[in-house]
């Protein structure tokens, strides 16, 4: 017997903000999967330091950022925190779509979609290879550039670029 194709996959992330990086990412899940729920993690954050923008805030910038670019068709962006596999669960997706940059990313992801195998046998983990183009991008780089003032408008949609304005200058 086959077991049933997947409709409806999770983009998941932080996206503290959002870039043309993770936008790539989230229109090719699009490109293979009729429903793409990109999930924003409350994310404790790495080194003891949370995001910088509120939960609510990041969710507020993809939608924002999905409409610019014209990607909101079978898109939608949803908050969560817990555990990733649960969140698939109760969305009823059947599986996780992640972009990777680079080796380094390919070490970390693997980990984390072992695990994520392991507490969900059923979910699968499906990687995109990212854009060359957005092979350097990642949040941080896009926050350290935008807190000394340096236009990102070639990383990140305005109006991201807009929301980042507002915080470093607060
Ligand atoms: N293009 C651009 N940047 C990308 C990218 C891409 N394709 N893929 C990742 N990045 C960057 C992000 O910008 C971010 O950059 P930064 O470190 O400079 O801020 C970095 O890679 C990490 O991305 P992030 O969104 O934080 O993802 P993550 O791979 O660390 O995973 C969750 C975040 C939410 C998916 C993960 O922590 C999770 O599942 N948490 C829920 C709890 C859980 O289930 N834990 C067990 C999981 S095994």
């Amino acid at each position: 017997m086959s077991e049933s194709t997947i409709g409806h996959v999770v983009v998941p992330g932080t996206f503290d903000p959002v870039t043309f990086g993770h936008l790539d990412v989230i229109r090719r899940a699009r490109r293979l999967f009729p429903q793409v729920s990109v999930a924003v993690a409350a994310s404790v954050g790495k080194n003891g330091s949370g995001p910088i923008f509120a939960l609510d805030e990041r969710v507020g910038m993809l939608r924002e950022a999905l409409c610019e670019q014209g990607l909101e068709d079978g898109v939608s962006v949803l908050p969560f925190s817990g555990l990733l596999v649960e969140f698939c669960r109760e969305l009823g997706a059947g599986g996780v779509v992640k972009g990777l940059r680079a080796m380094t990313d390919f070490e970390y992801e693997l980990q984390q979609a072992d695990l994520n195998s392991y507490m969900a046998p059923g979910l699968e983990s499906v990687f995109v290879m990212s854009n060359p183009k957005y092979g350097y991008v990642s949040s941080s780089i896009v926050r350290e550039l935008a807190s000394l003032g340096t236009d990102v408008g070639f990383l990140v949609p305005s109006c991201v670029e807009r929301h980042l304005r507002d915080h470093f200058r607060s």
